[in-house]
């Protein structure tokens, strides 16, 4: 089969829900690193895990970056298209339900879940988005008022800050996206207190399904 145009890992689903978790790693991850986060925030769920298709130093990304926290914003526009285009392929490949797709991103990866949502909104029910910062300010905000989200920042993350925390759970607030925000008290790492908190928020999410 091809790779849709990401190399990526597809788990099918057990549920019998339809919902597909989005799996979309950090700098230096790749598709593998987080389905077992997957498999433990929503048992039996479809997963989706593509490999970001940018290399710095060999570490794959999801899009080019300047500098820490300064993003190469054309090429964030053009990451941001390819995988939008890979999710509808893969919609049509794996047969997933349009509808039932939650993305689950850490750093890189919640930072282009985000530009996503800021592009092509329908693609995603819901998000749940560990140490995001923000991709861009949109010029126009989308109609997100169906956008379930948690948001699981650090206290002490340096890389994103409390402060670019609010800035972008504001922004999304401000499309009227429903935000639930949880802080962990560390930095950027995830800690089992992220974990616990994202597996609640999901199982919440599930069942109003
Ligand atoms: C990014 O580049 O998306 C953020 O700085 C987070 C990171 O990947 O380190």
């Amino acid at each position: 089969m091809s790779d849709l145009g990401f190399r990526h890992r597809f788990v099918e689903g057990e549920s019998g829900d339809g919902v597909t978790l989005l799996l979309l790693h950090g700098t230096g991850g790749d598709e593998s690193d987080l389905i077992p986060l997957g498999q433990a925030l929503a048992p039996g769920a479809a997963l989706l895990s593509p490999r970001g298709r940018v290399l710095e130093n060999g570490m794959p990304r999801f899009f080019r970056r300047l500098a820490e926290g300064v993003f190469d914003q054309e090429d964030l526009r053009i990451q941001t298209e390819n995988l939008g285009q890979f999710i509808k392929n893969a919609s049509g490949t794996y047969n997933l339900r349009a509808d039932r797709i939650i993305a689950v991103g850490y750093s890189n990866g919640a930072n282009i879940a985000s530009s996503l949502l800021f592009t092509q909104p329908r693609l995603l029910a819901a998000a749940v988005l560990f140490r995001p910062m923000v991709p861009f300010v949109p010029s126009k905000m989308p109609d997100l008022k169906t956008l379930q989200m948690l948001i699981a920042a650090g206290n002490r993350d340096t890389i994103a800050s409390r402060q670019e925390t609010g800035r972008l759970v504001e922004l999304f607030k401000s499309g009227g996206a429903s935000v639930t925000t949880i802080w962990h008290d560390g930095g950027h790492e995830l800690g089992q207190d992220d974990l616990g908190a994202a597996k609640h928020w999901m199982s919440q999410w599930l069942a109003m399904l």
